[in-house]
């Protein structure tokens, strides 16, 4: 593995709203030019040897965007789905969703567990994408199943440490991400992953999400080739490791 090249990159895609703007489009437009942009770099980011990918497509707090907006991004989910589903199978594509599933139309949960249950044996890219999630909602989760085990006699308190928590998460059996890419041009992580971005190096540009390619990811990954990962340890330290 190259240790230039993050196993596993997040990508929080800002900016379609203001794409749109720009182009005295509605911000529908924005979406569906994002969702071209969804399809690029799954492509480039398999090129470059990422192995996973995780994409935040709608938080738990869009639920709050206007009715019309919501509506019309599950639409495109359900269109995106379909359109592109054989071709990820192809690909070795293995696809996970992350997230809360009881508020999706049954529509889309239905084409979902399809798409999941005929990649899930794809040993290619693994590309998890995060519907209806929010990082606060993945830690309550955890902890209330947690609650559970202990409920029930199943582990005792003293047995929850880190590693019996990550596994309650939704992204258990997926590694940390190793670089946060996000776009639009804020710099925050929107409750997004925040048990597993711990350690993760942060990359932001002011590109809009519809626009970002083959240059930017390169970018990030230029970056991230240039990050020294210390874990909480001394230079000196981590150099001894590596
Ligand atoms: C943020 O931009 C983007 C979203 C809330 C939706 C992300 C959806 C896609 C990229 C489309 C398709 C996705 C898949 C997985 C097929 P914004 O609307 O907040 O932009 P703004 O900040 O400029 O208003």
């Amino acid at each position: 593995m190259d240790p230039n090249i993050p196993n596993h990159v997040a990508v929080i895609m800002d900016g379609n709203g203001r794409w749109a703007r720009k182009r005295a489009l509605p911000r529908h437009a924005g979406h569906r030019s994002g969702a071209g942009a969804v399809r690029k770099i799954v492509e480039i980011a398999a090129e470059h040897g990422v192995r996973y990918l995780t994409l935040f497509a709608f938080s738990s707090e869009n639920w709050n965007r206007p009715r019309e907006e919501v509506s019309k991004l599950m639409g495109l989910f359900i269109e995106s789905l379909q359109r592109e589903i054989d071709e990820l199978h192809r690909n070795n594509v293995r696809l996970e969703f992350i997230g809360s599933r009881d508020l999706l139309q049954p529509k889309l949960l239905d084409k979902i567990i399809a798409a999941e249950t005929r990649t899930s044996d794809n040993t290619g890219l693994r590309l998890q994408v995060a519907v209806a999630y929010g990082g606060r909602w993945d830690i309550v989760q955890a902890a209330r199943r947690l609650a559970g085990r202990v409920a029930d006699g199943d582990i005792a308190a003293q047995d929850i440490d880190d590693t019996a928590f990550a596994a309650e998460l939704e992204l258990a059996e997926v590694p940390d991400p190793d670089l946060l890419i996000r776009t639009g041009g804020e710099q925050r992580i929107s409750n997004f992953l925040l048990w597993n971005l711990a350690y993760a190096e942060l990359w932001f540009c002011d590109t809009l999400w519809p626009d970002f390619g083959q240059k930017e990811f390169t970018e990030a990954l230029a970056f991230y080739a240039r990050r020294e990962r210390r874990y909480g340890h001394t230079g000196d330290q981590a150099e001894a490791v590596s």
